[in-house]
């Protein structure tokens, strides 16, 4: 008897919606290309010593689908560090890449699909430069992957944010209040642009934008010239203050791990009740923003993710990322794709805001338009994605 080809699974870094949709497209996907799969359980953890995993079939993965975190569990304090800071490699542990190696092998995976974050992936970098048969989906809500237009998570935590500003802005308004809603957002301000636009956030303090206590204060006065005796203010948790600071929630506890960030929202309030006399208070969202249903859009992107890293592997194209680059589901070097992704400052969504009055406490009050020739889109991360944008035009043409 043949014996059965497999596909191996795992889910790493900071939980987000939409991680159980792609579980779901693999297995079912993998199904119809004739593999089994199996999940690996707690992120990278399972995959040794010792190697915990499940099989992942019909019965178990059924109407997860819109169920938020994760089925196999995931850690982003464990033994797989491939990163000290952004973009800063960190070299594994031989011994445990030894172990992973072996565990494929004695598995028989033809691959390994690794959802995760810039952090997760560079592990799933390092595994593909010592041969093992990888493949990467990227997942963060703080969208913060470059060569992805979109993450999955990232528009369920958007959902999750803009639906705070809805509730804040009526009792704001009741109240003539200043009221600040701190998001995460460690090193982009993603989910602060897009809920603040949705939401109808009057200010918006991102990382990627160099902000004063004056200027935020002005903005909040100027609104109540104008008669709006209320404001809104969006903060991601990663913005600097004017001296450089981060705003921490406490000192790193371990070398190499990551700061929690958190309280610049609080920093904030305080400034801009003192220097408006208005009164202000603040509502810090964090892990909210993780949990919970995946939006349908998330569900969708999962979803193909999911599909589409099982034809990566069909087609052998280890060491690649699934990549989303609307209209086009594509794929890039996992190397490629482990840079940071932050706001464009100048791009369509900060214009758009800035034409709406938003303020982003840079005392940049108007800025007209720039025009920008629609043949300047990105460049196609890939043949195939240049090849499917040519079959695109050239239907267009025709029609
Ligand atoms: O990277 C996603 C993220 O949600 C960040 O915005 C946030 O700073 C971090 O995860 C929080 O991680 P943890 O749950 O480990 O504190």
């Amino acid at each position: 008897m043949a014996e059965a080809k497999r596909i191996g699974i795992l889910t790493a870094g900071g939980d987000c919606p939409g991680l159980n949709a792609v579980i779901r497209g693999v297995v079912k996907s993998a199904n119809t290309h004739g593999y089994e799969v199996v999940g690996f359980l707690r992120g990278y953890e399972g995959l040794v010593d010792p190697v915990s995993f499940i099989p992942l079939n019909h019965k178990n993965t059924t109407g997860i689908l819109c169920q938020g975190g994760t089925i196999l569990g995931s850690t982003n304090k464990g033994r797989f560090s491939a990163t000290v800071g952004v973009n800063d490699r960190q070299e594994l542990d031989p011994e445990l890449v030894a172990g992973v190696k072996t565990t494929v092998e004695q598995l028989n995976l033809s691959g390994l699909i690794c959802v995760g974050g810039d952090g997760s992936l560079a592990v799933a970098q390092q595994f593909h430069e010592n041969g093992i048969p990888v493949v990467g989906v990227p997942k963060t809500i703080d969208n913060d992957l470059s060569s992805t237009a979109f993450t999955f998570g990232f528009f369920s935590a958007v959902f999750c944010a803009t639906d705070a500003l809805d509730r804040l802005h009526t009792t704001a308004a009741s109240h003539e209040r200043v009221m600040v809603l701190e998001v995460m957002g460690r090193h982009a301000g993603w989910i602060a642009l897009y809920a603040g636009i949705a939401g109808g956030g009057d200010v918006i303090l991102i990382p990627e934008i160099d902000w004063s206590f004056d200027n935020v204060s002005q903005a909040v006065l100027a609104r109540e010239q104008k008669g709006k005796k209320f404001t809104l203010v969006v903060v991601a948790e990663g913005a600097k203050l004017p001296t450089g600071d981060m705003v921490l929630q406490e000192e790193r506890r371990k070398e190499h791990q990551q700061v929690r960030l958190g309280g610049v929202g609080n920093v904030i309030a305080h400034e801009i009740e003192r220097r408006t006399g208005k009164e202000t208070r603040t509502v810090v969202l964090g892990h909210l923003q993780r949990g919970g249903a995946p939006t349908t859009f998330d569900r969708v992107v999962a979803t193909q993710f999911g599909a589409h890293a099982v034809r990566l592997i069909v087609e052998r194209k280890f060491g690649h990322m699934i990549c989303y680059q609307p209209p086009l589901m594509g794929s890039v070097p996992i190397i490629d794709a482990i840079e940071l992704s932050t706001v464009d400052t100048e791009g369509s969504a900060v214009q758009a805001a800035r034409a709406l009055g938003i303020s982003f406490g840079d005392g940049v009050h108007e800025l007209p338009f720039k025009y920008q020739p629609e043949e300047t889109v990105t460049a196609p991360a890939d043949k195939e994605l240049a090849a499917a944008i040519t079959r695109r035009k050239a239907k267009a043409g025709k029609a």
